[in-house]
This record gives structure tokens, C-alpha cells and sequence, in this order.
């Protein structure tokens, strides 16, 4: 009984500690405890993206991912174990989730200089938005509030509740956002991260049929080229990039003829033409031609659609606050040895 009670009290204690509350994130964090982390994580970001800029749309997805279900607690990055035979990486809405191995690069390299002490979950948040900057040339940039911790629950259940499907209707996504706190406005700013990196045809199978008034002709003839035709499956699912003018010239010439002159010459660049795309019908996800049908998130399209700058300021903004959603109330939270794994308590 004296053991329970004792064992009670140390759970209660270190649930107590270790329970980090949004307010008290902030920027400079490792200053004394760290110092130049930020430039570790940056020069290990830029060096993965240089060899493979999709890295740096992993990462950025990552935050999203991490920060959606359960708050910023780096539970995305768990692997499967023993006592955790579904964590969130298994769930259906986490295909194709990657840079993992970028973020355990970065843990390695900080664990030698200062052990014990930086976050997985902040260091999900630098790697974003050092992949965020490189990948837009700088114009996205801010400054990142430190000082969560890693939690120790992750649940694959959780991923498929709080994470948007690909197939939503408009009233969906900003029921989703809305849990969290995010207006309709900022739906379509973060909507506009799809102008990088790459999706499965699964993900978008929905399009490879949908009508002309949902989706221009020539890019679904392209997609369904590309996909292999109207019904990939697990087993036959290639990936296509998200943004059509990063798209082989050779078969946008064929399919979609007028986006010849939009082809970017420099693929892979983080900027406002999603909006463009998207005005054009040449998105990937039903959930991105949705924002079209409500008059609100429409306006905002074609208001990012106008002003890039604007919508590089915003980005940020809106990457700041996701990176402050918290864990639930009273979760426990560590500093992890290794970011696919919580530490062995007992
Ligand atoms: C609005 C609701 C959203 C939906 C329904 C959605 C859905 C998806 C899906 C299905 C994929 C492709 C996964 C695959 O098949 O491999 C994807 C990729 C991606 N998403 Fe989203 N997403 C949404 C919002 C966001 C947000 C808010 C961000 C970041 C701020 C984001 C960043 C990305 C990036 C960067 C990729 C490419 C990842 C890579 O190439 O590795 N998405 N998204
Ligand atoms: C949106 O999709 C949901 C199912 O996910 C459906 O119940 C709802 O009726 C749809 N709403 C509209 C406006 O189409
Ligand atoms: C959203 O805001 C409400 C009211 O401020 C707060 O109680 C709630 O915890 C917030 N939700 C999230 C996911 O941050
Ligand atoms: C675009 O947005 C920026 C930032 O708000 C603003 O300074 C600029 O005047 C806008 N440009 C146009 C053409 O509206």
C-alpha cells in the first residue's frame, strides 16, 4: 500500500511538472540551456531539403499533422511498440508522412551537445519553418515559441478524427478547423501549404471522376494518366505532385495545354500559386476545390490568389498559432531520448 501511494504521488508529481500550458512557450527558449540550437535544426534542415526538397513538405506537413491531434507534442512521430500496437502513423489520414528521418537527425546531433534537453515537439516546430523558409526563398519566416514537451500517448483513433479527409465538403473542414480554433480564413491560408510536395492517387481518387464543374477536364485526364487510370488502389498508387505546374511539361502539354506558360522552371517552391490553381480548378483534393463553394472562403482564395506577400505574412501567422495548440489538460510530457519513442519509465 506505502508503494502505491508512493508510486501515485510520483505520477501525480511528475504529471504536475510536466504539464506545459500554451502561454508559457517562448521564443529563445534554449537560449541558456542550448545555445544555438536554432542554428543546429537550420543548417540540418537545409542540408535534407537541398538533397530532397519533398523532405521539406514532409516537415512542414509534420507540424500540421503533430499539432492537430493532441496538440504539439511531437505523438506523430511514435513508432509502433509493445504497449502501442496503433499509434497516430498508422491511421488511414497519415499516408505518405515522412521527414521523420530529418527530425531524428536533428535529435541525434543536439542530444551530443546538449542531452536531455530539446523537445521533440519544438523541434518538430523549428524544422517546419526553416523547411517553410528555404522552400519559399525566405518569404515565409517567423519566429518560433519553444518550450513544449514530447507526450506519451498516440493513438491512430485520434489521427482519423482530427485530421481533415481528403474528400470533404466545405461545412466539414470548417467544422474540423474550428474545433481547433481556426477561423475559415485561416482554413484557406493553411490550405495553401499544397503548393509543394506530393500525394498518392488514392487520396484523391474521387477526382479521377469528378465532373467538369468540380475539376478542369484537361488536369483530371492528366491525373488519370498519371494514376493509371480511374481506381487506384493500395497496391498500385503512385504519387503526383500537388501543384500542377510543378507536373511534367511533356504531359501538361498534352492534357492541359493552356498551363504551359505557368510551368515553373524551379519546382518545389513554396508560394501563393495553389490559390491560382485552385481558381483554375487545378487542385488535387476535393478539399481544396471546396473552398470555391462558400462565399467567404472563396473571397480569401482569390484575395491570396491576388497578393503572394499577403499570404506569406499569414502563412507564418497562421503556422505560429497552430504550433501553439496545446496537449490536452493534464497530459504528461518528457524530454525523449529518441523522437519514435517515450522514454522507459519505471
Ligand atoms: C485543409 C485540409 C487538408 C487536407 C484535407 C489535407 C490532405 C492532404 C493529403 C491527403 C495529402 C497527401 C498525402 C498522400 O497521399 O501522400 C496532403 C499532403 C500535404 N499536405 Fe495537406 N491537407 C490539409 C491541410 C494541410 C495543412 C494545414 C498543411 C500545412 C500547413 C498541409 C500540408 C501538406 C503538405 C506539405 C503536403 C505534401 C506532403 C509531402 O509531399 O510529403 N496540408 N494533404
Ligand atoms: C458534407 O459532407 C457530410 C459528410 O461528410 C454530409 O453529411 C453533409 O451533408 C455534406 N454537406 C453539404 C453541404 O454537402
Ligand atoms: C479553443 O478556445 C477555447 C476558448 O478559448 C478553449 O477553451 C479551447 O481549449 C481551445 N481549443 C483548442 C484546441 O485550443
Ligand atoms: C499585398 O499585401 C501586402 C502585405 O499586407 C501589402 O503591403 C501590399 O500593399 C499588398 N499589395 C497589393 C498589390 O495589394
Amino acid at each position: 500500500m506505502t508503494t502505491k501511494l508512493v508510486c501515485l504521488l510520483v505520477v501525480v508529481v511528475f504529471a504536475a511538472a510536466a504539464t506545459v500550458g500554451a502561454g508559457e512557450l517562448k521564443v529563445g527558449y534554449y537560449e541558456k540551456t542550448c545555445k544555438d540550437v536554432e542554428k543546429v535544426v537550420n543548417s540540418i534542415v537545409v542540408d535534407s531539403v537541398k538533397g530532397n526538397r519533398g523532405k521539406g513538405a514532409g516537415l512542414v506537413r509534420l507540424l500540421f499533422h503533430d499539432c492537430f491531434v493532441r496538440g504539439c507534442d511531437a505523438s506523430v512521430l511514435l513508432e509502433k511498440s509493445e504497449v502501442n500496437r496503433r499509434p497516430e502513423k498508422d491511421s488511414g489520414a497519415n499516408i505518405g508522412i515522412r521527414g521523420m528521418d530529418v527530425i531524428d537527425a536533428i535529435k541525434a546531433a543536439l542530444e551530443e551537445r546538449c542531452p536531455n534537453t530539446v523537445s521533440c515537439a519544438d523541434i518538430i516546430a523549428y524544422a517546419a519553418r526553416d523547411a517553410a523558409r528555404y522552400l519559399s526563398r525566405g518569404g515565409v519566416d517567423f519566429a518560433v515559441p519553444a518550450g513544449r514537451l514530447a507526450g506519451v500517448v498516440s493513438r491512430s483513433r485520434d489521427a482519423d478524427t482530427y485530421l481533415p479527409d481528403a474528400a470533404s465538403n466545405l461545412t466539414d473542414l470548417v467544422r474540423n478547423f474550428r474545433r481547433k480554433n481556426f477561423t475559415v480564413e485561416e482554413l484557406v491560408i493553411l490550405s495553401g501549404a499544397h503548393s509543394i510536395g506530393v500525394t498518392h492517387c488514392t487520396s484523391f481518387s474521387g477526382r479521377l471522376t469528378a465532373p467538369a464543374s468540380q475539376i478542369n477536364p484537361g488536369y483530371r485526364s492528366l491525373l488519370v494518366s498519371k494514376c493509371g487510370g480511374v481506381s487506384p488502389t493500395p497496391s498500385s498508387n503512385p504519387t503526383v505532385v500537388n501543384n500542377v505546374r510543378d507536373e511534367d511539361a511533356a504531359a501538361v502539354a498534352r492534357s492541359l495545354p493552356a498551363f504551359v506558360p505557368r510551368l515553373r522552371k524551379a519546382k518545389d517552391y513554396m508560394d501563393n500559386s495553389y490559390y491560382h490553381n485552385n481558381l483554375a480548378k487545378a487542385v488535387t483534393f476535393h478539399a481544396d476545390w471546396a473552398l470555391l463553394t462558400g462565399k467567404e472562403a472563396r473571397g480569401h482564395v482569390v484575395e491570396y490568389a491576388k497578393n503572394g506577400t499577403l499570404w506569406n505574412l499569414d502563412f507564418a501567422d497562421a503556422l505560429v498559432k497552430l504550433s501553439k495548440l496545446p496537449m490536452p489538460a493534464g497530459s504528461k510530457g518528457e524530454i525523449r531520448a529518441k523522437c519514435s519513442a517515450v522514454n522507459y519509465h519505471h
